[in-house]
Formats: structure tokens, C-alpha cells, sequence
């Protein structure tokens, strides 16, 4: 099976875009490590098995791109700064609380939308039409504006998100970014397709 044949028509285009050229000057930037070989095997995770990943050697302010169920998933450490920043632009956001539900598991329904604070896990598709939005976490970005905290920018339509995937105001996307679910089998292994006590 492709990777991309559960997506939605948008989202596999996009996402069979990022696979063939993740190697270079691709949608995701080349600075962003890109991981699509994950245990458990290619059968189990297309049946949609936990993918497990090992956060301990991603720095602060650094992202991964794995895959699970056929979506790419991001897995993102944030730094000190970048978690001060997300309590300060609540405002500019449609649903600062994770007010809408089924976006997120109950145990993500948080400020950080995360089970650790530093780490967030996101499904890396934005929730207008499924493109795959890219890294931004420069704040204050000439080309996105002088409030932009840093966060995601889909290049398709304009969307913005934050770096808990929390969706800006006076965009085509209607919703946050999905938070998987998700939890720590030890301190620093993520299981993603399970929830705690799965
Ligand atoms: S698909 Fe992202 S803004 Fe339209």
C-alpha cells in the first residue's frame, strides 16, 4: 500500500510532493530531519499500529517528520522561548482553548496541547484543504508579519498555526491541527497512534 493512499486527494498529492523531494530543497526545509522508517514493519503500521519514536535525540527546536497511518506526523521539541511565546497571542487564535473537540485527546486538551510540555505532536496537514504546512518558527518573519510568533505556515492558502498547532484568526483553516494520539512508554519513548493505558 502507498503511504499516501489513506489521504484525502489533497493531502496525498501533497504528501507524495514532500516524499519526492525530501531529499532536497523540498516543501519541509533541509535543515528538518525527515524519517519515514519507523518500527513496527510496513504491514503493521498500514493497519495502523503505534509508530514508536526515540525523542531523546531531537534538540530543542528541532522537528521530525514520521509517518503514521499513511499522514505525516510531526514530532517537535520546543525550546524555553518557543513555550513562553504560547501564552502570549491568544488573541490572534480561533480556538486558544481546543475548544472543538475531536482535534485533540482529552489528555492533550491543554495550553501546550501536548502530554509534555516540550514536546508537541501534530498531524502535519493543514485542516482547510491538505496541504502540508512548513516549519516557521522564526518570529516576526518578513514575508508572514510582524505578530507572527513563530509557528506553521501553509503556503497553499495562508493558514497559520502555532507551534501547538492552534489555528490564527482570519484564515481559510477552520480548526487546530490534530494531535494524535499519543504517549511515553519510558522517558523518552513516544508511542503515536495510542493513547495512555492503550
Ligand atoms: S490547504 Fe492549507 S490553507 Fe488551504
Amino acid at each position: 500500500m502507498s503511504h499516501a493512499a489513506t489521504l484525502p486527494d489533497p493531502a496525498r498529492r501533497v504528501w507524495l510532493t514532500a516524499a519526492c523531494t525530501a531529499g532536497g530543497a523540498g516543501i519541509v526545509a533541509t535543515s528538518v530531519p525527515f524519517v519515514v522508517s519507523m518500527a513496527p514493519s510496513e504491514r503493521a503500521r498500514a493497519f495502523g499500529a503505534p509508530v514508536e519514536v526515540n525523542v531523546g535525540p531531537i534538540k530543542p527546536g528541532e522537528l521530525q517528520t514520521v509517518e503514521w497511518r499513511g499522514k505525516p506526523v510531526w514530532v517537535l521539541r520546543r525550546t524555553t522561548y518557543m513555550l513562553e511565546s504560547l501564552r502570549s497571542h491568544d488573541d490572534l487564535l480561533s480556538d486558544p482553548r481546543s475548544g472543538r473537540l475531536g482535534q485533540q485527546p482529552v489528555y492533550a486538551r491543554n495550553d501546550l496541547r501536548s502530554v509534555k510540555p516540550d514536546i508537541a505532536v501534530l498531524v502535519a496537514i493543514c485542516t482547510h484543504l491538505g496541504c502540508i504546512p512548513t516549519f516557521r518558527p522564526e518570529p516576526g518573519a518578513a514575508d508572514i508579519g510582524a505578530s507572527w510568533p513563530g509557528g506553521f505556515y501553509c503556503p497553499c492558502h495562508g493558514s497559520k498555526f502555532d507551534l501547538a498547532g492552534r489555528v490564527f484568526k482570519n484564515v481559510p483553516a477552520p480548526s487546530n491541527l490534530e494531535v494524535p494520539p499519543h504517549h511515553y512508554s519510558g522517558e523518552s519513548t513516544l508511542l503515536i497512534g495510542a493513547g495512555p493505558g492503550a
